[in-house]
C-alpha cells in the first residue's frame, strides 16, 4: 500500500534492537546445525508457536535458551548481516544495537568472539548498504553489580568501538540504583549511558535511571506516564524514548496495538521512537512496528515523519550527522 511505500521510504534510526533478539529460527537451526548443539525443539513451525508470553521473564527465559547456539565469531557475524539487511529493507540507516556480553561469557564464549564478530557484521553493513551503526554494551540487571565490573573490565581492549553502555533483562525487582557505581565508571571511561526503565518498573525506576545512572536516553519509558511530574521533566529535557509497540502487546505491558500510548506521547511532547527491541521474537523488524501504530492509532503521516526524525535527534552521532539525516 501507499502507507508501506511511505514508511520502508523514510530513512530512520534504530536505537533499541538487540541482537541476540534478531535470531529467528531459521539461523537458529542452522547455528545448532553447524555447532552440533542441541535445541529443544524439531521444526521452525515449534519454535515460533513457543512464542508466547504472558510478561517480560517469559519472553527472557526462551531469548536466553535460544542465544546458546551463539558459540562463534562467524555466529556473530552472521546474526548481525542478517539483521542489517532487514533494517536497511526496512529504511534504516544507522542503527545502534545492544548485546549482551554477560549471556555470552557465562557459557564460556569469550567477550572478544562477541564483539569481533558483531564489529565484522557492522563493517559489512556499512560496505553493502552504507548503514552505519554502533554497540551498546548492556549488563543485565538480574545479575550482581560485581559481575557488571567484570565485563566493563573484559570490554576495555574494544572500548573504542563501544559507544555506550545500557541496562536490560528482568526489571522488577532490580532497580537501577544497582548499577550506579557501575555507570559512573563506565562514565569515567567517556561511554554514554541507556538503560531500560518504565517497560514493567514503576515510574520511580525511570526517576532512578536519569539520577543515579545519568542516562542519554531511555529505553521503554512507557510507566513514565503513570508520573505527570516525570513526563514533563522528560519533556523539558527533551529525553528520547526508545518506544517498541509490538514488543510491548507481546509482553502483554500493553492491552493490544490500539491501545498504544505512542501518541499520547507525542502530543504530550516526548520525543518518542519507534523500535523493534526483539524482532525475532515479538514479530516483526522496524518497519511492521510503525505499519502497526500508523494502523493501530491511525496516526497521520507527520507523526511518522515526527517519530523518525525523533531517532536521528535521539542517536549518538555527531550534530553535523544528524543535520544530514533530517
Ligand atoms: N532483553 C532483551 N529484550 C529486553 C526487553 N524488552 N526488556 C528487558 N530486557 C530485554
Ligand atoms: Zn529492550
Amino acid at each position: 500500500t501507499d502507507t508501506d511505500t511511505f514508511i520502508t521510504g523514510l530513512p530512520k534510526a534504530e536505537l533499541h534492537l538487540h541482537i541476540e533478539g534478531s535470531l529467528e529460527p531459521e539461523q537458529m537451526f542452522e547455528f545448532a546445525r553447524r555447532n552440533r548443539v542441541s535445541i529443544p525443539f524439531a521444526t521452525v513451525e515449534d519454535v515460533r508457536a513457543a512464542y508466547q508470553f504472558s510478561n517480560l521473564q517469559d519472553f527472557l527465559d526462551i531469548y536466553y535458551a535460544g542465544a546458546d547456539v551463539l558459540r562463534t565469531e562467524e555466529d556473530f557475524r552472521d546474526l548481525a548481516i542478517a539483521y542489517f539487511d532487514r533494517a536497511a529493507a526496512d529504511g534504516v540507516v544507522h542503527a545502534e544495537i545492544f548485546f549482551d556480553p554477560q549471556t555470552h561469557t557465562h557459557r564460556g564464549v569469550p567477550f572478544g568472539v562477541v564483539a569481533n564478530g558483531l564489529l565484522a557484521g557492522m563493517a559489512d553493513a556499512e560496505a553493502r548498504h552504507g548503514l552505519t551503526s554502533k554497540l551498546i554494551l548492556s549488563f543485565l540487571r538480574h545479575l550482581d553489580e560485581e559481575d557488571a565490573f567484570k565485563t566493563l573490565t573484559q570490554a576495555q581492549p574494544w572500548l573504542d568501538r563501544i559507544e555506550a553502555v545500557g541496562l536490560d533483562s528482568s526489571e522488577l525487582g532490580h532497580p537501577p540504583s544497582k548499577f550506579a557505581r557501575v555507570f559512573a565508571a563506565a562514565a569515567a571511561m567517556g561511554l554514554k549511558r541507556v538503560a531500560h526503565a518504565g517497560e514493567e518498573g514503576p515510574p520511580a525506576y525511570v526517576h532512578e535511571a536519569l539520577d543515579l545512572l545519568g542516562i542519554d536516553r531511555l529505553d521503554h519509558g512507557n510507566r513514565s506516564l503513570e508520573d505527570p511530574a516525570l513526563v514533563a521533566r522528560l519533556a523539558r529535557s527533551g529525553m528520547t524514548l526508545t518506544v517498541c509497540p509490538l514488543s510491548n502487546v507481546k509482553l502483554c505491558n500493553v492491552a493490544s496495538i490500539d491501545l498504544h500510548p505512542i501518541d499520547t506521547m507525542l502530543r504530550k511532547g516526548l520525543r518518542a521512537t519507534i523500535n523493534s527491541d526483539d524482532p525475532a521474537y515479538f514479530g516483526g523488524y522496524v518497519a511492521d512496528n510503525f505499519r502497526a501504530v500508523a494502523g493501530g492509532r491511525g496516526l497521520r503521516r507527520d507523526d511518522l515523519v515526527t517519530l523518525a526524525r525523533n531517532s536521528f535527534l535521539g542517536a549518538f552521532l555527531p550534530d553535523a550527522a544528524i543535520e544530514a539525516h533530517l
